[in-house]
């Protein structure tokens, strides 16, 4: 009988350890290719957080919306079927957080100093404390860059988009965007926009050079023009429930491995668009064209309108941070002399 005894606790034991030994398993589902800024940091992230745990975690990274599509992505996450995501700002609206929307407003951000200040800083914070209550918590903010317009027609002037349907993300101040040009945009999930063009569904698109590339769209596209007229960047996210129920110690290694992630995503984004640009340019299939400063202005008249007819929704407030942060960095980058007059 003690042997018995002894037998039914040794196997018990092993039992346990054998489920203790499980690793808890993040599914990290995102839409864009893996060799991408968001793509590449993903992976950096499931690298630094299996060695800062010491394997107690492991992440499943799939790329190229594998998993789930840009809207279903978000349901997942709430639902818990997926642990972590990086949608983009302009996926959240949907979500019922429009605020996010603020970040795909038309030349706000002159550059991505005054962007990062506005994401790092108080409105950053707002925004995360708002999907909280989606029982969704934000890790970090991650780039992608500025946004070029492509189609199979030249877009130097405003007028160039008449009646051209234009794939958007799911967001209204995107919709607005479209719109004041002429346009007729359309939102349409980031897996079918290739077939979409190739089809003629939609005649052009707008999105970061990496985006566009990994994508094919080049294939497809014969026009590009280099605009920067909008961001696109990610809001890294995990399901609350999940990230609040994690040991104490993992959670806080998860988090260095997130902010060293996040460093690494910021430093290559910029150059991942850079290098996409010339791979675009080397496949000859679309003529890339440089918005001069002289024709800029005409898109800048035609789209501002849209601040003041998502002040509302977004918030006043939010804006005039952005503003501000824009005339911040232009004060500090301006030469000691000029400051002082
Ligand atoms: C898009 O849908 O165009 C982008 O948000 C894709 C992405 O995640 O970069």
């Amino acid at each position: 009988m003690k042997l018995v005894i002894a037998l039914c606790s040794a196997l018990l034991l092993s039992l346990s350890m054998a489920v203790s030994a499980d690793p808890i398993v993040i599914k990290f589902s995102h839409v864009v290719a893996p060799d991408t800024p968001k793509g590449r940091a993903a992976e950096k992230f499931k690298q630094l957080a299996e060695e800062k745990t010491k394997g107690r975690v492991k992440v499943e990274v799939y790329p190229n919306s594998q998993l789930y599509k840009d809207r279903e992505e978000l349901e997942a996450l709430q639902l818990g079927s997926v642990q972590m995501l990086a949608p983009s700002m302009a996926k959240f609206g949907p979500m019922g957080v429009r605020e996010f929307e603020l970040f795909d407003l038309p030349f706000i951000f002159p550059n991505s100093t005054a962007l990062h200040r506005v994401m790092d800083g108080e409105v950053g914070k707002k925004l995360f404390a708002k999907l909280d209550t989606k029982g969704v918590t934000g890790l970090a903010f991650w780039d992608n860059g500025f946004k070029q317009m492509s189609s199979n027609r030249p877009m130097h002037n405003v007028a160039d988009f008449k009646g051209l349907k234009m794939r958007i993300q799911s967001s209204k101040v995107l919709d607005a965007q479209m719109k004041a040009l002429g346009a007729i945009p359309q939102v349409m999930a980031f897996s079918e926009v290739y077939s979409a063009l190739q089809q003629g569904v939609v005649d052009g698109t707008e999105n970061p050079v990496s985006n566009f590339y990994t994508q094919k769209m080049n294939e497809v596209q014969k026009h590009m023009t280099m605009s920067n007229h909008g961001y696109l960047g990610y809001a890294v996210v995990t399901n609350k429930k999940f990230w609040d129920e994690l040991p104490a110690d993992i959670r806080s290694a998860l988090t260095a491995a997130m902010n060293e992630a996040t460093v690494f995503e910021r430093d290559i984004a910029q150059q991942e668009n850079d290098d996409a640009l010339e791979k675009v340019r080397a496949a000859k299939t679309t003529e890339v064209y440089v918005l001069p400063e002289s024709e800029r202005a005409a898109w800048v008249k035609a789209l501002l309108p849209v601040h003041a007819e998502f002040e509302s929704v977004i918030g006043k407030d939010l804006i005039q941070s952005a503003y501000d942060a824009a005339v911040q960095v232009e004060k500090a980058q301006q030469p000691v002399s000029k400051k002082k007059k």
